[in-house]
């Protein structure tokens, strides 16, 4: 069954990139001329995605806002005769209907946030994008996951590489036989002290699942930082169910830490079509 639905969880506070996240949710931060989320629902729908469900916490009604469209503006645009942003503007809404919003009632954990989505997401594979992570890639992540789980199915976890002083800030996995850029697995661990990590191949935040993920996540209890770990349900899964890791092609950039928020600014404005020779003279002098 083909994958066409995708969470992402956007309840979280953003405490690593305050005060900046204070009064606007982490997801709306610009990363040169567009919030961090629309990357991530670029990216989900490159991949063939047609509905999103974001799981939401308070404080999120941006979010929401910002799929929606702005009648006011629109029509000011429209005045102005500024037809090139209009159709911009317009260009990134999503389609009605395409997306849903649910509320995670606690922060207990990522894990918890997607069992928010079980009702939405119902008896299918589906994808989940964690909006931290910005993807830059020539063909996006998900997509290269797509084409993975077209080959092998089951449950598809994107990695790469990451220093071993690093490991024990993300889930690991443990490789068993690899072809190509696809990877079977034979375990996973989140946030490993550094000398017990499997390998130093990070989970990257983007994931193909089936559904039977939810039973599991029902009751799964606390784990690493005393959060219902997402991690923690999917090694229970593989109990029964086959994982393969997808090593993609792309540089991903984890925007919810400042130098990484930082480094994805720049890497996109140095790309950019408009102000990238700019970006790349500014950063020179700067420098
Ligand atoms: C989450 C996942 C972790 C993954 C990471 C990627 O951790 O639990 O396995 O490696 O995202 O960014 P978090 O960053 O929410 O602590």
């Amino acid at each position: 069954m083909t994958v066409r639905k995708a969470v992402m969880p956007v309840a979280g506070l953003g405490t690593r990139v305050l005060p900046a996240t204070k009064a606007i949710p982490k997801e709306m931060l610009p990363v040169v001329d567009r919030p961090a989320i629309q990357y991530v629902v670029d990216e989900a729908l490159e991949a063939g995605i047609e509905h999103i469900v974001f799981v939401t916490g308070r404080n999120k009604g941006a979010i929401e806002d910002y799929f929606d469209r702005a009648y006011e503006l629109e029509t000011t645009l429209q005045e102005k005769k500024k037809a090139d942003v209009l159709d911009e503007l317009r260009a990134r809404l999503l389609k009605p209907g395409a997306a849903s919003f649910v509320r995670q009632q606690a922060p207990l954990g990522l894990g918890h946030a997607i069992w928010c989505a079980r009702d939405i997401i119902g008896n299918e594979p589906f994808a989940i994008l964690l909006p931290d992570v910005i993807v830059k890639a020539e063909r996006s992540c998900l997509a290269q996951m797509v084409d993975a789980y077209d080959k092998v199915g089951g449950n598809i976890i994107a990695v790469d590489q990451v220093p071993e002083d690093r490991v024990s800030l993300y889930g690991v996995i443990a490789p068993k036989a690899r072809d190509g850029k696809i990877i079977e697995m034979s375990g996973m661990v989140e946030k490993p002290p550094r000398d017990e990590a499997p390998s130093n191949l990070k989970i990257t935040g983007r994931y193909i699942l089936q559904p039977e993920i939810f039973v599991l996540l029902e009751d799964q209890g606390a784990g690493a930082g005393g959060e219902i770990q997402l991690t923690d349900a999917m090694v229970r899964l593989m109990e029964k169910q086959v994982f393969h890791a997808v090593e993609f092609d792309g540089q991903d950039y984890d925007c919810g830490s400042k130098a990484g928020y930082f480094e994805a600014v720049l890497a996109h404005a140095i790309d950019h079509a408009e102000i990238g020779a700019e970006a790349r003279a500014m950063i020179k002098a700067v420098l």
